[in-house]
């Protein structure tokens, strides 16, 4: 039989019942996490989003509830009334939050059934991901899962509460809008009402958060979707959200220390740690030479050593022929790794190899010096020269690679944090911060042969570096900055160009003519000769910030209803094909059957 909620009223949240509500009365509403049998008593564990309460049906105290829990399957939906009373001796809990006290039944409605379900909920560490992502439903019953999205909810509440405290307004713009280049493709969206038009769903706010500053909102953030068609890894969905900020009347400084601020403001009150401000700064340039990458992780060493004027003269071939070419050669140093098996030297080699390195040569320090393939090529003089530099001591491993500069810190970078998990330096409770700043303005696209924005078209170049724009687009730094977590990009933005006339010479830089820049971006450029203030901001990846507050494995994990790695809502089945009628009114034709 199934019962109705009728008059009866919720008192409590089962997780929250403590030592102190003993004697209380209470009534709770939740789902059956399990049923155990003893001797005549009944015991269900309720669950309700703030955790579980153990519950207890004694025929003695109410014969008609204790026949219904018999009936009770797992996950059911119960209400139940009883009293708060104190666990028996040796029964208490210490594990569990509820773990003193239990509640004796006085009166039990089943609220409704439930049918078996396709997989347990508190043991679900191997269920395959896609039976989680079909019945997501039942997935976010799951307390980790729970617990995840209440701290996104607190995350997004307290950003409201401090960029409102700090004068910033909220401010919606449209989704249904033009393309704003963020670097991937857009997701479109065709017209019915203007035939053979389309829309293109927003990368992200970009263009009219700086328009509302030509406005004169001042301060402005929002918390929105932002849709990328790219592919998909890890870190990344089709469709993030953003807590997108921008500001006038400032410069990079004062973003940085308002952002800060925010940052150790959420970090404090949803983690309880406190973030050490002024967050560390290190430019682009150093972050490559030392890291390899310019979204260092900072939570162990195991840097890159510069190796190209120690070898490029050496015996080696590999190594001085691409010095010849203008190439370099860095090195890591796997601290300890001397003993490494062949084996897993070559899994390193096939590692470097995925970001183009053509070979990883290796040297193992023994009590008898290098051990190494390479050693018959150097000097004793080059290899003392090499061991300084590296810092090397017996039981350490060498690894180098040589090629074009991108390639050496593409391959050593990735394979600096691919060391770092084998030797499990990779602490999820500690939190190191870095802003990295003077990004390079543009970069040479090799495919697309033309310059490409490296942030994106809006930034506006350092003030000294505004004279190579055009004599020497590469070595032209920007007004950008990204904050990093973890070896995580968490977010970014930069100084915008606010004078006309130089954002269309970006525009000319990245190759489009004047017809194409007006066209899609001629709003901005008009809006840009009435009065624009100079001003900048930044977007945080939200999903990523909790991603890392939560010690999740993937991004997967903190969004309610994610996508797969090829796009698609396993739960509603999008994307999917759609009615010929629908197409017909957008006047679209498939070409695919
Ligand atoms: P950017 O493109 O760097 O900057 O994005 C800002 C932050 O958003 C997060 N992010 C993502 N998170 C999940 N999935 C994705 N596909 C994804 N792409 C980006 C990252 C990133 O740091 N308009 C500029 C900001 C500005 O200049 O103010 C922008 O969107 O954490
Ligand atoms: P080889 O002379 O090709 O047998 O290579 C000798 C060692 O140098 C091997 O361990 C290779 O993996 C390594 N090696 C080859 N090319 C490179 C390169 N470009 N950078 C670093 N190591 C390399």
């Amino acid at each position: 039989m199934i019962d109705f909620l009728g008059d009866w009223k919720r008192t409590d949240y089962c997780g929250m019942l403590t030592e102190s509500d003993i004697g209380r009365e209470v009534t709770l509403m939740g789902w059956a996490l399990r049923r155990r049998d003893h001797g005549g008593l009944v015991f269900i564990d309720l669950r309700d989003r703030e955790g579980v309460a153990q519950v207890v049906f004694d025929p003695e105290v109410d014969a008609a509830a204790h026949a219904k829990a018999e009936a009770i399957r797992n996950e059911y939906v119960l209400a139940i009334r009883g009293t708060v009373i104190p666990r028996p001796e040796g029964t208490v809990n210490p594990k569990m939050k509820t773990g003193e006290v239990e509640i004796r039944v006085k009166d039990c409605r089943m609220l409704n059934r439930s049918k078996p379900l396709p997989f347990t909920l508190d043991d679900y560490v191997d269920v395959a991901e896609n039976i989680r992502l079909k019945y997501r439903y039942l997935d976010l019953r799951r307390p980790a899962i729970q617990e995840n999205m209440i701290l996104r909810s607190k995350v997004a509440q307290l950003t409201r509460t401090y960029l409102t405290d700090n004068g910033f307004l909220e401010i919606e713009t449209p989704f249904l809008t033009k393309s704003t280049p963020e670097g991937a493709r857009d997701f479109l969206v065709p017209s019915r009402i203007n035939q053979g038009s389309f829309y293109a769903l927003p990368q992200s706010p970009q263009i009219f958060k700086q328009i509302l500053m030509v406005s004169g909102f001042d301060r402005y953030f929002q918390i929105v979707r932002c849709f990328r068609d790219e592919d998909l890894r890890a870190d990344r969905q089709p469709e993030f959200t953003q807590i997108d900020c921008e500001m006038s009347f400032i410069d990079r400084d004062d973003i940085i220390r308002v952002m800060e601020g925010l940052i150790a403001r959420i970090f404090k009150e949803a983690k309880g740690v406190d973030v050490q401000l002024p967050i560390e700064r290190m430019t682009y340039a150093e972050s490559i030479r030392r890291f390899g990458v310019d979204n260092p992780d900072l939570r162990f060493g195991l840097e890159l050593v510069e190796l190209t004027d120690l070898v490029k003269t050496s015996g080696f071939k590999v190594f001085a022929d691409v010095a010849a070419k203008g190439g370099i050669i860095k090195g890591i140093n796997a601290k300890g790794c001397a003993g490494m098996s062949r084996k897993e030297i070559d899994d390193l080699t096939e590692f470097a190899k995925i970001y183009g390195a053509k070979g990883l040569a290796y040297v193992k320090m023994t009590a008898e010096g290098w051990q190494s393939p390479i050693a018959k090529f150097f000097t004793p003089e080059e290899i003392a020269e090499m061991d300084k530099a590296f810092g090397a001591e017996e039981g350490d491993l060498l690894l180098f690679v040589a090629d074009k500069p991108k390639v050496v810190n593409d391959s050593l970078g990735k394979l600096r944090n691919h060391l770092a998990g084998l030797l499990g330096l990779l602490d999820k409770e500690v939190f190191r911060f870095v802003w990295i700043t003077d990004f390079p303005l543009l970069e040479w696209d090799e495919d697309d042969k033309r310059w490409a924005a490296v942030h994106h078209p809006f930034t506006a170049p350092m003030d000294e570096d505004l004279g190579y724009v055009e004599s020497d687009p590469g070595r032209c730094r920007a007004k950008a900055y990204d904050l990093v977590l973890n070896g995580n990009e968490i977010g970014g933005g930069s100084i915008r160009i606010h004078q006309e006339k130089i954002q269309a010479l970006m525009f000319r830089m990245l190759g489009l003519s004047e017809e194409d820049s007006r066209a899609k971006f001629g709003f901005l450029l008009d809006a840009l000769d009435y009065g624009t203030p100079p001003h900048g901001g930044i977007a945080f990846g939200l999903d990523r910030l909790v991603m890392l507050l939560t010690g999740s494995e993937s991004i997967r994990d903190v969004i309610a209803f994610p996508k797969t790695q090829k796009g698609a809502c396993l739960m509603s089945d999008a994307p999917s094909v759609v009615d010929a009628k629908q197409l017909r009114e957008l006047a679209l034709k498939m070409t695919v059957k």
